[in-house]
């Protein structure tokens, strides 16, 4: 059994993997803040959903809060990737705080939709993960005329007031496979139906989920780096599940049991969008404590997407 736990195995990488584009714009943000204003500085939530990277921030500084009641008068308060809801925004104006924006582009873009649907007297559907930090901000846009269903099942229960004006929006990190099952369902209720002008469902999202169905098709195992709380990185155990490969979801090295890639000769490894890269080198580091690793790579494409960082002072919108 020890020959079996201790064989040489291959460990691929894939490739996208790891932070997006709106983690790093969110985690610089934060970092910048401290560096030009020394702590403390407040975050609204969980800059993004991943354990270390909060812990760390913590560390040096930053303090996270649930609502912007415990941020004291006057202070700098940064929102996060996961974006906010107007009435959050109201509430930062009327304290006085110094509110920094650090939304993704990518969700707030999914807010404009839910705007401009809703404002023009539409009833919008949006599929998501009620009670996600992203769904709560973009319901917040008009939650008069928002509805949230997770999948197609949720379907019979809405209730709308023209069939003929229905539009539907989704979460930013939701199973592309999925997804589109529940929004053709939507359709043979709603035929009018309209949608978003381009994929909510985010680049980042769209190929880490590509990265890991192709590690899928031969790997023994699959680790997914990344937090509990994470919807993409949940998101890239299903899809690798779904197609065929046993995979776990681990924040630390510490999470992955030897039990789980035991005997396995192909371990594929990759990490949601909220994860940094040096968290899967450590897991990386913690297979080759099992036996001799090979680590390659596995690219389904590549990614050049960067944001500017946030104004200085969040705008009203
Ligand atoms: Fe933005 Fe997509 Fe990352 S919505 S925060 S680029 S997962």
């Amino acid at each position: 059994e020890w020959a079996e736990a201790l064989m040489e195995r291959e460990v691929v990488l894939a490739a996208p993997r790891a932070s997006c584009a709106g983690v790093v714009r969110a985690v610089d943000t934060v970092e910048r803040l401290l560096r030009e204003h020394g702590p403390p500085v407040y975050v609204r939530r969980q800059i993004v959903h991943n354990a270390r990277v909060v812990a760390d921030l913590e560390r040096r500084g930053a303090i996270f809060v649930e609502e912007l009641d415990e941020v004291p008068a006057g202070a700098t308060v940064i929102f996060s990737a996961h974006g906010v809801s107007p009435a959050v925004r109201e509430q930062a104006a009327e304290r006085g705080l110094d509110a920094i924006d650090a939304t993704c582009p990518l969700v707030a873009k999914v807010h404009a939709e839910a705007r401009r649907f809703a404002g023009a007297g539409m009833d919008v559907i949006l599929v998501g993960h009620e009670g996600h930090e992203e769904v709560d901000g973009t319901t917040g846009e008009a939650p008069d005329r928002i509805q949230v269903i997770a999948s197609a099942d949720e379907i019979e229960t809405l209730r709308v007031e023209d069939p003929e004006r229905v539009a539907y929006l989704t979460q930013t990190t939701l199973a592309v496979d999925e997804t589109a099952g529940v929004v053709d369902a939507l359709r043979d209720r709603f035929p009018a139906l309209i949608g978003p002008s381009s994929d909510d469902i985010c680049y980042a999202t769209q190929n880490r989920q590509d990265g890991v169905r192709a590690l899928a098709s031969d790997c023994d195992r699959i680790v997914v780096v990344g937090s509990a709380n994470s919807s993409n990185s949940r998101r890239l155990v299903e899809v690798a599940e779904r197609a065929g490969c046993p995979a776990l979801l681990v924040d630390e090295p510490s999470d992955l049991p030897p039990s789980f890639v035991a005997g396995a000769r192909r371990v594929g490894i990759t990490a949601g969008a909220s994860a940094p890269e040096r968290q899967v080198q450590d897991v990386v580091s913690a297979l080759a404590g099992f036996g001799g690793v090979t680590v390659s790579e596995r690219t389904v494409t590549t990614e050049d997407v960067q944001f500017k960082p946030p104004p200085r002072r969040s705008r009203r919108n």
